[in-house]
This record gives structure tokens, sequence and C-alpha cells, in this order.
């Protein structure tokens, strides 16, 4: 055939193919043959939708038939009429978790499996303080995402570590709002640039799973705009998601997705969020911004409050009947219908992407950055010397393994953050030891027996209870600690969404079998002076005070997903450099006090029902620097294989104008090549608003920098970043003064502290008086002389 002829003809295929697509779906065509094109036709739209076809795409979806295992959906009834795809929404925080089996077989008869990629948990990932990795890590995301046929997901979750002890803490990011707008941000931009959304969740100030659905949290204006939204605020700025999510707990009286103040006044009028917002699952709350009155009912007041999509299955007639009784307006449904075609148009599912149901296809590479990230996350709390040489890495000899964790790692907590893995895939640490060329003797292979020792979880898809082994002293001794030249122990907690930690025994504490193994390992050891190592092997802090001198170093490795054990033991070996530090305070314990009486954790009201927040912006580091009570191990804090000097560093003004810059060298003198995390902490006079000792402003991390390289880190601090919530006047101010800039290591390893001055006041920001407390709410104050 002749060439033109030809390309003729698949011309002519192709425009047939375009016709077919374009008439197919409306089959049964509106009248006025109005279809979703493009925003220009929207409005036209909102012209031939009838109310019940509005209310019907405002009330969500959970047919997740278009991907298998998706949480939930935007409605697929009205694509034959209106050309308005189903969109999918699976979750969460560390991967997207579908149904491993999408339906049909292999032609061998076996049913097809596909098993996304599960990354290390969010405080993991906060704890690399690498926002361009973290940027990687939202692109695999997304590449899996649009590959597997999502279209919008329900991530990052960037909830406030209020307390150590809330079950989800493992989802979240950090216990302060820097550190978890930026992580965020950044996972909200790779994962965008894929083409398929991101939703921030739970907005706001959901903080604890105990009572966790309409659970009243009653709570001052300065402690949600400085701690529990401005993460919110840095995201929705910096990275535009898709969509937010809002939180099951009320806050100051009202159910979030009910309460116009937060959304449409703070996060549409102030910060400028144009996406969708949508409920939790069953979220919908039970405390509406406005009076009773005809036709306030739970969802016309959603719709009136700037929420969008009742998830995962709204009322449409409650939304018809907030209309028909004259409480909801068009205007008001049509302005959430919208924003959610709006958001379809920019879906997979709008363009026409087709699902697959095969293998991941990213399934290689993205390992590599699960690995990759994973290595960066893992903390080293502790690295002593046994015989004039540290006990990290571990460099030859026989290793010994004790402890059932060993051999039964957590890849990620369980509720809907979980990801469903290939488990034929997984390898454990001592299998991952030994593929590291290391000997290794397993003390899971002996038959010593099993006591009772973790608590079961509870709470959806919680781990059940677990076993320890329970060898003989003399076993120990005799079978591993005379065998091995260094020994490590291995402990595992699980955390599951619906469910607190608990502060009991083989929970939040060792329990007494995890508690005789260290001692009569590190006895053992310390007597045949041979390292006794503890991996931590979970998502959140456990109390670690009262043993952690029994080891001589411990290395936390978080929840390290799909590669589980494999970067476990490349860092325990020397093979990889870690260079996570603490997104979140390891306490001292979650109960009783300081010899000053000040209490060991500042949320004393946790699982309480009300809440109410007493230590107001006191979270975290910003308590125990300006309370002066100790810590186990302080945010910010991790060793790693390298040692780092930092020179003097330079403040561009003494002055404050606009914005300040602060440079640091900062030079590698090991021999070992590695990375450091360099933390920008500012105080502020203090004088007309009490403040923090110090607060984080800024932070960076150098690249991988060699034997005695060096490289300078430039942070720019604006008057934002110097301001405070001032309740009073409703606004960002910064007050006059001497303020000073710490650059530390951590929250307490501070290497340098520089001054500069603020000569006048400055109100950066007036913004709306809102989310009033509906309580009295008495916050602790600093004491004078801890300034
Ligand atoms: C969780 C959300 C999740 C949703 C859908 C809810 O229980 O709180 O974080 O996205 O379920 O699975």
């Amino acid at each position: 055939m002749h060439r033109k002829c030809k390309y003729a003809l698949s011309l002519m295929t192709a425009v047939m193919l375009v016709m077919l697509f374009a008439v197919t779906p409306y089959a049964t065509a509106n009248e006025k043959n109005v279809y979703l094109k493009d925003e220009s036709s929207i409005p036209e739209l909102l012209k031939v939708m009838t109310l019940e076809e509005k209310a019907l795409l405002l009330a969500g979806d959970q047919d997740s038939q278009k991907l298998k295992g998706a949480a939930g959906s935007t409605t697929g009834a009205l694509y034959e009429k209106y050309g308005i795809p189903a969109t999918s929404l699976p979750d969460g925080p560390a991967g997207v978790r579908i149904d491993p089996l999408p339906g049909g077989t292999a032609p061998d008869g076996t049913p097809l499996t596909r098993y996304a990629t599960q990354f290390p948990n969010a405080s993991a990932r906060a704890s690399t303080w690498n926002m361009d990795l973290l940027n990687k890590v939202g692109q695999s995301i997304g590449k899996e995402l649009r590959y597997f046929g999502g279209d919008l997901w329900l991530a990052p979750a960037m909830n406030i570590h209020r307390h150590p002890l809330n079950g989800r803490n493992f989802e979240y990011y950090s216990e302060d709002p820097l550190l978890s707008g930026k992580a965020s941000a950044a996972e909200v931009k790779g994962l965008q640039s894929q083409r398929v959304g991101a939703t921030i969740k739970h907005f706001a100030a959901n903080n604890q799973e105990t009572a966790r659905r309409n659970l009243p949290t009653n709570l001052s204006q300065r402690a949600l705009r400085e701690i529990y939204l401005r993460g919110f605020e840095i995201a929705v700025k910096e990275a535009k998601p898709w969509a937010i999510m809002t939180a099951y707990n009320q806050i100051n009286g009202i159910s979030p997705p009910q309460n116009p103040e937060l959304i449409t006044t703070i996060a549409r009028g102030e910060w400028g969020f144009d996406g969708i917002v949508m409920t939790d699952w069953g979220g919908q709350g039970n405390a509406s911004y406005w009076e009773p009155q005809p036709g306030n009912n739970t969802y016309s007041s959603m719709v009136k409050a700037g929420t969008d999509l009742s998830m995962p299955s709204g009322s449409a007639e409650d939304i018809i009947e907030g209309y028909q009784k004259g409480f909801l307006t068009m205007d008001e449904i049509d302005a959430a219908v919208a924003r959610v075609l709006k958001y379809v148009l920019k879906t997979p599912a709008f363009e026409g992407v087709q699902p697959s149901t095969d293998h991941n296809k990213y399934a290689k590479e993205n390992e590599q950055v699960v690995f990759d990230t994973a290595v960066e996350s893992m903390v080293i709390l502790k690295n002593e010397k046994v015989k004039g040489k540290k006990a990290l890495p571990i460099t030859g000899g026989t290793i010994g393994t004790i402890g059932n964790a060993t051999n039964n790692l957590v890849r990620g907590g369980a509720g809907s953050g979980n990801v469903n893995v290939d488990p034929s895939k997984l390898v454990h640490l001592a299998q991952a030891l030994k593929e590291t060329g290391a000997n290794v003797i397993d003390a899971t292979k002996f038959d010593y027996p099993q006591v009772d020792s973790i608590l079961p979880v509870g709470g959806i898809g919680g781990d059940p209870a677990f076993k320890e082994m329970k060898p003989t002293k003399e076993q120990l001794a005799k079978d591993i600690v005379d065998k091995s030249d260094s020994v490590i122990m291995t402990i595992r907690r699980g955390s599951a969404e619906g469910v607190d930690v608990q502060a009991e025994k083989g929970a939040y504490y060792l329990s007494d079998a995890e508690q005789y193994l260290i001692e009569t390992a590190s006895e053992l050891c310390r007597k045949a002076n041979k390292p006794f190592i503890v991996v931590l092997s979970t998502g959140a802090p456990i109390e670690m005070e009262s043993w952690k001198d029994k080891a001589d170093a411990i290395l936390l490795a978080w929840e390290t997903g799909t590669v589980l054990g494999k970067p476990i033991a490349s860092v325990l070996t020397g093979k990889e450099n870690p260079s996570g530090k603490l997104s979140t305070t390891f306490p001292i314990d979650i109960k009783g006090k300081d010899p000053n009486g000040w209490p060991y954790v500042p949320a004393t009201t946790f699982g309480e029902n009300p809440v109410t927040y007493h230590e107001g912006i006191y979270v975290g580091y910003r308590y125990y620097d300006t309370f002066n009570v100790p810590v186990s191990y302080e945010f910010g804090y991790g060793k790693n294989y390298s040692d780092f000097s930092y020179s003097k560093p330079k403040l561009s003004s003494k002055t404050f104008n606009k914005s300040i810059k602060v440079g640091v060298d900062v030079k590698n003198t090991s021999k070992v090549p590695g990375k450091e995390v360099v933390q920008v902490y500012v105080g502020a006079p203090g004088k007309a608003m009490h403040k923090p000792l110090k607060e984080l402003k800024a932070f960076g991390k150098t690249r991988e920098l060699g034997k005695n390289e060096r490289q300078t880190l430039t942070f720019t601090l604006d008057a934002r970043s110097l301001a405070s919530f001032d309740e009073e006047r409703s606004a960002w101010v910064v007050e006059p003064g001497k303020y000073t800039v710490y650059i530390g290591a951590s929250s307490k390893d501070i290497k340098h502290t520089l001054n500069f001055t603020v000569e006048k006041e400055i109100i950066v920001e007036k913004v709306n008086d809102v989310l009033k407390p509906v309580v009295d709410i008495e916050e602790i104050v600093p004491p004078k002389k801890a300034k």
C-alpha cells in the first residue's frame, strides 16, 4: 500500500476511535448535549444538572470497581449522561493501599496479583530531613498510583505528634509543624508531578485515637495556628495539594467538615486552597456550625461549610432537603459541584488512563527509593566503644541475633496506613544479615521456651499478641554469646489506627520477657567484652530510659516497608551510613514528673474525652527545652558513622530587615562519607508574649561529604518565620528585641549561637478571629527563670 494511503487510513481509524470514545459514554446523552470537557464547560453543566445529580456527586462513593481495594471513589453514575467519570481514592501514608488480587487469572490459572510498594513510615521519612528524597518518594508513589488506576492519594497524613501514645503517630511526620509541613509539601509536590493528586489529612488537631469520632477537642487559637494548622498551611501554600481530608474530632465545639471557619475562611480564604475538601470515612461529624433550623442536617451543613465530598457515602437526600427547606442555597451547592468537577478534570480517570491489573512495573525502581529512604531515616541513638572500638558498625566476625523480632520485623503500621505487599519477598533481619556476607547465629532457630510478651494491638488490623523466646542464661551463653563476636537483639512494636498505644508492659514499655532477654544478654556480653546492640523496629517511641544503658549501641530502624531487613543489615554492617535524626522526642516516660514537678510528657490530658490541650504551644521540644525537662533522646538527635564540625556561622546582618540569612560551613572530619542534618532554631525575646526557648525555623542536609569535605548551608529567615500568633490582635506578630539563632546538630546539641535585633514590631499578617475555644482553657506558661 502507498505510504500516504496507509497514513490516511490510520488517521481515519484514529478519528473513528476518538469519535467512538467521545460517543459511547453518552449513550443516554442529556438533551442539551452538555458534557464535562474542560473548565469552560462547568457553568453549562451546573445549569443542566438536576439538584439530585448534584447531590449525588457530593455524596461520594465507595464503589471502587475501577481500582479494587481503593478506600473510596467519586460517583460514576453521571458518566453516561455528562461524561463525568468515577475517580478512585486509595490510601495511604506508606504507599498505595489496594487489593493485591485485582481479579482474573494468569494463563497458568493462578490468580493475578499486583503488589504496591510500601515505604518507611512517615515519622521515619521525616527523620531523613531530606526534602529532595521525600520529593522522590512522592514521585515513586505517584507513578504507582497512576499505573494502578488511582486518581487521588489519601495521604500524606500530617497530624502533630502531641503525645507518644497516639496509635497513628507512625502515619504522621513529627512533633514539629515546620518539619511536618515541609515533608508533606515535598511528598505532595513529587506525587502531583505524576499528574495524580494528594490529600493532606486529617484537618486538623486530630491527635489521639481514643474516642476518635466526634471527640470534643479544646485548644487555644494560638496553639491551633502555631502548632496544629501551621503544617497544613505550609503544605497548602507550597505544594497546592488537590484535596484536604477533615478530621473526625470536633475542634472547639464544631465538627471540622461542618465548620466554615476552618474550611472556607482559613483554608480557602487565608491560604488560597483551591482543591476539594472531603470528610474522613464516616467522619461527617455531629456538631454543626449553625443553630438547629429546618434543613440544617449533617450533610447540608457540610456543603454550606465548604466541604465537597462526604466520604465514602453521604446522603444525597439530606443535601436535597437542606436546599428544599431553604438552609442551603443553590450557589453553595454549585460551588461545591464546580470544585469537584475541576478536580475530576485533572484526574487520570478523565484522561482515560486505563488501570493496570498487571504486576507493579515500578517495583524494582521504587524498592531502591525505599531502601535509600530507610537508610537515611535510621537513627543511631547510641554507639559506645567496646574493647576500644565502636559497637557499630559490625565489620566482621560472627553475629548472634536474639529476640523473636529478628524474624518478625515491623514493615508498617496497621489500618488505612497499611500497604498490601508481597509477603514472599520480605527479608527479615537474620536473612538480611546473611545476605551481606555475615556469619549469623540466629537464636530463633533454637528450640527455646516461648513466653507471653507483646500485647495484642487491637484497632483496625492491629497485630495479635506475640511471644518472646526465653532461653536460660546458660543456653544464651553457650548457644549465642560464646560463639558470637557481637550480639544483636531486635525489639518490635506495631501500632494501629483506631486505638492508642497502651501504657503497659508489652506495649509502650518492654515486656518482662524482653527485659529478661536484654538484661541477660547485656550481662553476658559485658562479661565477655562483646558488643551488645539493640535494634528497634517500631514506628513510634517506646520507653527506653530504664534499659538504654544495658546496650552498647541502639539503632532505631523505624518501619522499613517493602525492603524490611535489608537496609537495617546494611547499616548494622557499615555498608551504608545512616543519616537520620529524630523527628520526634523520646521522652523519659509517659507517666511521672521530673524533680521540678514538670510532667515528662506535656500533653497530660491525652486520651481524655473531651480533651483540652493545656500544654498550648508547648509540644515536644518546645516544652522540654523551655521547661527544662529531661528526655531520653531529644528532637533532632541522631548519630552516624561520620563526625562533622560546624564552622562559625555568619549572619547577613545584625538587624532584621524583611529577612535575614544565616550561613554555616559543615565539614566531615571523619574518614566515613556521610550526610549531616543541620537545624536552625530561633529564640524570640518573649516579652510581649511568652515563647518557647527556641523553635525550629529552618533546616538542611548536606550532600554526602567525603573526608575533610565541606559544604556551606545557607538559610533564610523571613518575618513570617519569626512571628508568633497574637490572639488579642488575631495577627502574626514579630516582636521587637533581641533574637537568638541556634545552629544545632539537634535541639540540644547547639554548635553556635548568634544574635540579631528586630527594631520595631512587625505585624506580618492579620487573619480572621475564628475557631475560638468554647471552654476556658488554662494553659501552662514557662517559669520566668527558665528563659
Ligand atoms: C482514616 C483515613 C483513611 C480512611 C479511608 C479512615 O478510617 O481515618 O485516614 O484515609 O479511613 O480508608
